[in-house]
């Protein structure tokens, strides 16, 4: 049983669709307590800091200034990283924050030599890391060899008029959502060294983001991978996103949000591995400053070196040309 000395005092940055999730988890979390909220559009501060019964600013910076704030949970879009961050680890405190970690790679190179330099560290919003089965269909891929691995993330979100669709902001699909698939991909596979992508303005011609990508990778392990993510699809539901298919020796792994199966079946049974999910994991590190040992599956820099990825695949959707994927 939490104490309330023992909770951890969460501000959050950046209270929009996806923060209204975290607020719900974090304030029904006896572990946590959020203690203030930020948002640069003061209506969307004011209407979370009067729904949690907190006080609220239109600058983040206000809220680092409290003295009542143990750590952050930044929610904010792609292209308003940086400063945020910087000012957080000018402030002496870890922080979670939201997948992909920048727009840019040179901002997340900063982020990540800054929390370097101040011996502090952040968890990122990879959270399908944490599920039983994705746990355990890494061990199964670890007691195999992977052949080949093809991925999908089929979705009709880049409808919206939204930042999410625009490419200056986003960094397009490959940035702003397949960035799970190729996470996972990361998560069960290794690093990727090269990229090779086709990107294509198929259905969607009133967005700036293209609406189809094919992207062919090379793992540091020498296995090839496909990944295919389009906007055109619309379903309406989510069943087509990140659907993973690894061949390894003998037996072929499928794994999504919902599951994973293998085949054949009397091949091999993925494991369900428990731990405590992204929120348990985080509020941990934040008491115990160990982030590993708490159990946290996506620090800054391995997030940052998954944005590298899909920021290749953008420069070589647009040169034609195979990208070497850059080191953080
Ligand atoms: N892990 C997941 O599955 C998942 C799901 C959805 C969204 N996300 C991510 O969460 C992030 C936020 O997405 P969203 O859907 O909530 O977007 P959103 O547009 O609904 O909300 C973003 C909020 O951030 C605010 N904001 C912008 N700049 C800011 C700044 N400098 N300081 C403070 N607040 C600022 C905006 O005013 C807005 O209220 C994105 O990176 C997105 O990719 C992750």
């Amino acid at each position: 049983m939490q104490t309330q000395e023992d909770q951890v005092r969460v501000g959050i940055i950046g209270c929009g669709g996806r923060a209204g999730e975290h607020m719900r988890a974090l304030s029904t979390n006896p572990g946590a307590r959020i203690v203030g909220v930020a948002d640069v559009v003061e209506a969307a501060a004011q209407r979370a800091g009067e729904r949690l019964g907190v006080p609220w600013y239109r600058d983040h910076r206000l809220l680092l200034e409290r003295d009542d704030v143990d750590a952050l949970w930044i929610s904010v879009p792609v292209f308003a990283h940086g400063g945020i961050e910087l000012d957080t680890i000018a402030r002496g405190l870890p922080f979670f924050v939201e997948k992909p970690v920048a727009r840019e790679l040179d901002t997340a190179r900063e982020i990540a030599r800054a929390l370097d330099r101040a011996g502090l560290w952040a968890s990122v919003g990879y959270q399908l890391r944490y599920l039983p089965w994705i746990r355990g269909v890494r061990d199964v891929v670890a007691s195999s060899t992977l052949a080949i691995a093809e991925g999908h993330y089929w979705c009709g979100t880049g409808r919206q008029d939204h930042w999410v669709a625009d490419w200056e902001r986003s960094g397009g699909q490959l940035v702003e959502q397949a960035t799970h698939t190729i996470d996972l991909l990361r998560f069960f596979g290794g690093d990727v060294d090269e990229v090779w992508a086709v990107h294509a303005h198929r259905v969607l011609h009133n967005i700036s983001s293209p609406d189809a990508h094919a992207v062919a990778m090379r793992l540091r392990s020498g296995a090839p991978a496909t990944l295919s993510a389009s906007w055109a699809h619309d379903p309406g539901e989510w069943k087509e996103t990140n659907v993973l298919h690894l061949v390894l020796d003998g037996m072929l792994v499928r794994v999504d949000a919902a599951g994973a199966a293998v085949t054949p079946a009397d091949r091999a049974q993925v494991p369900e591995v428990h731990g405590p999910d992204i929120y348990d994991a985080f509020l941990a590190a934040v008491r115990s400053k160990d982030p590993a040992a708490a159990g946290v599956l996506s620090p800054y820099r391995d997030a940052a070196a998954t944005l590298a990825v899909s920021l290749a695949a953008n420069t070589s959707g647009e040169t034609g040309q195979p990208v070497r994927v850059p080191q953080i």
